[in-house]
């Protein structure tokens, strides 16, 4: 039996579509109840619904094999586990971003507000700028607005949410998609199987790649 993290909203939904396409399927799946855990005892799988910020956490620990986590949320864990293969899905960037007409005074700290407090502070520290980081669970825009901050290190996707709060991208950090993990000690023992749900995977995603 596999035991995979999925996780919830339109990525998790996704890459079931994929998996169930491919023999993983749950009839049960992905009805309206409230269940966290869906298994099909033929197909060899059971799925786990988890909060997408928790997927690599149940994978390190080894309560799930694997999982489909976004680059952001990996890097950002720091999670000790084998990364897979790129799934080309959830594409986005980590950015930089500030109000539109936001001038960089050098002289002072840079008041950063950000979810991503690990990816911030080595971005910086990487440039050797000096921070204080403002963390924030969410509407991160809001900060610079309300001078709460100087600037955001945030996820950008479509642009909207900038846009429309009068906010643009500065510098960008790094593109990020849905990768596949793997729990080291289950890559070990149940490699072969995962293997095989890899290829799958990979197969099934070319082929909606070329429709
Ligand atoms: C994310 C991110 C941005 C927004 C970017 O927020 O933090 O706010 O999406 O998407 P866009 O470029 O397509 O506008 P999320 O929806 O996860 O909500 P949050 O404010 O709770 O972080």
């Amino acid at each position: 039996m596999l035991n995979i993290a999925l996780p919830k909203g339109r990525l998790g939904d996704q890459v079931y579509a994929l998996l169930a396409g491919a023999g993983y399927d749950c009839h049960e799946a992905f009805d309206d109840s409230r269940k966290l855990v869906f298994e099909s005892k033929a197909a060899g799988v059971r799925y786990f619904l988890v909060k997408p910020s928790d997927v690599a956490i149940y994978v390190e620990h080894g309560a799930a094999d694997i999982g489909i986590v976004g680059k952001d949320i990996l890097l950002e864990s720091g999670a000790d586990v084998y990364e897979l293969l790129d799934l080309g899905l959830g594409r986005c960037r980590m950015c930089v971003a500030g109000k539109n007409d936001y001038v960089e005074d050098t002289d002072r700290t840079l008041r950063v507000a950000t979810k991503f407090v690990n990816i911030a502070k080595r971005y910086y520290s990487e440039i050797g700028r000096e921070i204080e980081i403002i963390k924030l669970n969410g509407s991160i825009e809001l900060a610079p607005i309300l001078g709460l901050s100087d600037v955001i290190v945030d996820i950008v996707e479509s642009g909207k949410t900038l846009r429309e709060n009068k906010l643009c991208v500065l510098t960008e950090i790094f593109p990020i998609s849905a990768r596949f993990i793997a729990n080291r000690a289950s890559y070990k023992f149940k490699g072969g199987a995962i293997d095989e749900m890899l290829s799958k995977l990979s197969a099934a995603i070319s082929k909606e790649e070329r429709v």
